[in-house]
């Protein structure tokens, strides 16, 4: 069996990460008789730097006819200056939209031997394991009308938050089905007791919920889940949320896990699954060896469970992330006194020693 992978680096630690994460996906690919035919193409910074712009439309053709695609990361403040259409992010934009990926999954899983490198206290944290699902195509990320005017002494800029019933209920029905195979419970946030889209959000979702009656469902207002989330994150098992509600509280939910260097992340639509690690280019640090690449590992365990529907693929990866992090091998982000340091390509090399031995 042969899958098409398109791999887009992008800037910052992007390349570094994601070279780790597809020395691991040809590994456990070989162990189940999967080959790749992988091809990479410059996205965000480093296609507006080449091409003059932040994707090129033969990228998105291309991403569309693969049977999944790999991203690191976009951005950096090389590029914060450039016009907003051409900004790194646009691509990751686009790229959303134009595949259709409207779902965001992301797992918020705390590894046991991680659980001293939270900023919080290990017994709140300890246990946790959210699966949220935020929306990626629609609200204000793409709500028209958006622009910014001259008023003579000052300026005016607007943004638009949009949504419609069926935008709803589609990702609404991902969380439901997610849940039926996991904890059998849906937190839906909104701010619905100001907005009226968080409004039809939760008339939706209350709707979609009828035919789920084996999954309980509760509503919280973002304001109170980000309280939640690190009072006590125990209590949650699916988070539905909207696409901007969504990014901020995924960052959140990282340190819940130790670092945002530990949060992977699939988008899904209709047609081809891309990952990407929810950290962003890190331009601190990159090239220089040090970046986490058990992310960016993580969404190839990703690929494996949701485009290629091979959860042992997945599973294995999972375990051998969680060995390596249990035998005390560090990347810097992590690392304590008396443990293991390892350079983002070493964390690789032990991922896979640990795939053989699983
Ligand atoms: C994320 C990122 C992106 C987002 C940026 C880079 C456009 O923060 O994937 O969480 O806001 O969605
Ligand atoms: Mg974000």
């Amino acid at each position: 069996m042969k899958k098409k992978i398109v791999v887009l680096p992008g800037d910052g630690i992007g390349p570094e990460v994601t070279q780790e994460a597809v020395k691991v996906l040809v590994t456990v690919g070989q162990k189940f008789g999967l080959d790749f035919d992988i091809q990479e193409y410059l996205i965000g910074g480093a296609s507006l730097d080449t091409h003059g712009v932040p994707v090129q439309q033969e990228v998105l053709e291309v991403c569309r006819k693969a049977d999944a695609v790999l991203l690191g990361a976009v951005g950096g403040p090389q590029w914060d200056e450039v016009p907003k259409d051409k900004r790194p992010e646009m691509a990751l934009l686009r790229l959303r939209k134009e595949l259709g990926l409207f779902t965001n999954l992301r797992p918020v899983k705390v590894f046991e031997p991680l659980l001293n490198a939270s900023t919080l206290k290990s017994d709140v944290i300890c246990g946790t394991d959210i699966l949220l699902v935020r929306e990626l195509t629609g609200g204000i990320y793409f709500g028209q009308p958006r622009f910014t005017e001259s008023l003579g002494r000052e300026e005016r800029a607007v943004d638009t938050v949009e949504y419609r019933t069926s935008e709803i209920e589609r990702i609404a029905e991902v969380a439901f089905e997610a849940a039926r195979s996991r904890g059998k419970k849906v937190t839906s946030v909104d701010k619905a007791n100001i907005l009226a889209t968080s409004q039809l959000w939760r008339k939706t979702v209350k709707h979609v919920a009828e035919e789920y009656s084996d999954v309980h469902l509760e509503h919280m207002l973002v304001d109170n889940c980000a309280m939640q989330l690190i009072r006590n994150p125990r209590q949650f098992d699916v988070i539905l949320t909207e696409n901007m509600f969504g990014d901020i509280l995924s960052d959140e939910a990282a340190m819940l896990t130790g670092s945002i260097g530990m949060l992977p992340s699939a988008s899904i639509g209709k047609g081809v699954g891309l990952y990407e690690p929810v950290h962003g280019s890190a331009p601190d640090i990159a090239g220089k060896n040090l970046a986490n690449p058990l992310a960016a590992i993580g969404s190839g365990a990703l690929m494996f469970r949701y485009s290629f529907n091979m959860e042992e693929a997945a599973q294995i990866i999972e375990m051998a992330i969680g060995m390596v992090l249990n035998d005390g091998f560090r990347s810097q982000d992590l690392v304590a006194p008396g443990q293991k340091l390892l350079s983002t390509s070493e964390m690789g090399d032990m991922v896979i020693k640990k795939v053989f031995s699983v």
